[in-house]
């Protein structure tokens, strides 16, 4: 998949060309997943961008969920049952394991890559490898407005 991703992004840099491929091919190309896509950081809040899956919540706060922990700790955050997960948002109810990547450019946060599952703990060790492969090709891939 890292081949195929690399391919998708290589030959644009556009923000949205490559968070709309890049979701598409990670919703098609990884088993038992619900929902993939983008938060970026905007004005101080993570806003929802390009994503596979049914509606999303539109921001969600610094620290707020699983999101919002990943990007104001900067860490991947792999939850294997986000019932567990304090202040977790619901966004679609049968998601039920997920993951998000941080992206990071040099010092700056842009936003988060989210991946979720309806089934409690789809993501392992090496899911969260390739995702965070992915995220940095993903993040080199595009000009930062
Ligand atoms: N569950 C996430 C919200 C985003 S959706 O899953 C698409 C969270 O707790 O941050």
């Amino acid at each position: 998949m890292l081949n195929q991703a690399a391919a998708l992004l290589g030959g644009q840099r556009d923000l949205v060309a490559n968070a709309a491929n890049l979701s598409a091919l990670l919703f098609h190309a990884l088993d038992r997943v619900n929902w993939a896509g983008f938060y970026f950081l905007k004005h101080g809040e993570l806003v929802v961008g390009p994503f596979q899956g049914k509606p999303a919540c539109v921001t969600i706060p610094l620290g707020r969920g699983v999101c919002g922990t990943a990007a104001v700790t900067r860490q991947v955050q792999r939850v294997d049952d986000v019932h567990d997960f304090p202040g977790h948002i619901a966004c679609d109810v049968e998601s039920r394991s997920e993951i998000v990547v941080p992206l990071i450019a040099g010092d700056a946060l842009l936003g988060v890559l989210d991946v979720d599952s309806p089934v409690p703990g789809r993501f392992d060790q090496r899911d969260e490898e390739l995702l965070i492969e992915i995220a940095g090709l993903f993040v080199r891939s595009v000009d930062w407005p």
